[in-house]
């Protein structure tokens, strides 16, 4: 029998294809691109799949695995109801709403957000989000797997298409109403397991010291998903240490004023991101990143990344948010240590000279002194 063969001049050979950027063309959403962006300031198109509007975020630091949209909900709109094969990280921006569930045996949960919520899709749960005001629009950010499945799957109908039914996802009827399990295993990878957080700016954080004094932090475990997330807390007039890890990891500012420094291996200047209530900017795959407060309230922020303490799902991720056995997680260990984080007294003089500098321009007193390096 012949077989049929492609040459190279026929024009027919597919290779290179990435479905994932396919699918953003076809869905023709504005695309937002930058080192940070403020998402109060995307612009955003209608957009048919979900009934409302939206923008899709690209960032060098957002990875191979994790992608973040905008949807907006127009004053008194809604979204259809949706059910994909890849995980979904909400968080409010502005306006309030609620979002409702239905399972396969006809079951129908829901709650009710506003600005601060943050919440879990179920995998393949069929979900529908309310905008509870008839003049105001409500603007939500959500982090979503779709880069992965997309690429793994390349078939858009199996995603968002398949009648499959997670039992196994959906979680306790309290995980609807704000309530969860606190799971307290060391500092830096505590858990709280729910799939609906009421306000990220109020929930309370467990200590978690060697990132900088007076930090706190909780990870979240959200509808069982794979996805990481946690809240970290860095105290006034203070700066966290330099550390590094994968990329994908978006991060949020909700509260508090400063800005972060990011450097990859090498260089010798620091890129600068000012930040305010929601800014993302997720640092590049192993690029040094450090977090500053310039002023006298405490700061948070949110990150929502590939990969978490309950699921790492890829090696690299299980060394750095688990560790080895009896040790700590690589994020919270001194380079010295084969860890991924760099100490006060081991930084670069002008990291420190530089945070003066922002503080005695504000006013502040600063409430950090370095160790003595050794
Ligand atoms: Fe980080």
């Amino acid at each position: 029998m012949q077989a049929t063969q492609s040459t190279e001049s026929d024009g027919k050979a597919r290779y290179g294809l990435d479905p994932y950027e396919d699918w953003i063309a076809r869905e023709g959403l504005p695309v937002a691109e930058g080192l940070a962006l403020d998402l109060f300031k995307v612009e955003t198109a209608d957009w048919p799949r979900i009934g409302a509007k939206g923008a899709i975020t690209k960032f060098r630091g957002a990875g191979d695995f994790c992608s973040m949209f905008v949807v907006e909900i127009p004053a008194g709109g809604s979204t259809i109801p949706q059910h994909h094969l890849y995980e979904e990280i909400y968080f409010v921006l502005d306006g309030r709403g609620s979002t409702q569930f239905e399972s396969a045996d006809g079951k129908k949960r829901a709650f009710e957000w506003g600005r601060g919520s943050f919440f879990g899709i179920p995998l393949n749960a069929t979900y529908r989000h309310f905008n509870a005001s008839g003049s105001q629009r409500a603007l939500l950010a959500t982090t979503t797997t779709l880069p992965l499945m997309i690429k793994v799957i390349h078939n858009e109908e199996f995603i968002f298409n398949t009648p499959f039914w997670f039992g196994d996802r959906t979680g306790k009827d309290e995980y609807y109403q704000g309530v969860g399990d606190l799971h307290l295993i060391r500092a830096g990878q505590n858990i709280w397991e729910t799939n609906f957080v009421p306000n990220l700016l109020e929930i309370d954080l467990p200590e978690w010291e060697d990132r900088g004094k007076g930090s706190g932090n909780i990870n979240f475990s959200l509808a069982d998903g794979i996805m990481h997330a946690h809240i970290s807390e860095i105290a006034p007039a203070t700066y966290k240490k330099a550390h590094r890890h994968d990329s994908g990891a978006h991060v949020m500012t909700l509260s508090g004023g400063g800005y972060s420094l990011l450097w990859d291996d090498g260089e010798t200047e620091f890129q600068r991101v000012d930040w305010t209530f929601g800014t993302v900017f997720p640092p590049a795959d192993m690029q040094w990143h450090q977090h500053f407060v310039t002023t006298n309230e405490p700061s948070r922020y949110v990150a929502t990344a590939f990969g978490g303490i309950r699921y790492p799902t890829l090696d690299r991720r299980r060394q750095l948010v688990i560790g080895k056995p009896g040790e700590k997680q690589m994020l919270s260990k001194s380079v010295k240590e084969g860890g991924t984080q760099l100490e006060y007294e081991d930084q670069d003089p002008r990291i420190h000279a530089l945070w003066l500098e922002e503080m005695r321009k504000a006013g502040i007193t600063p409430r950090l002194e370095l160790p003595v390096r050794k």
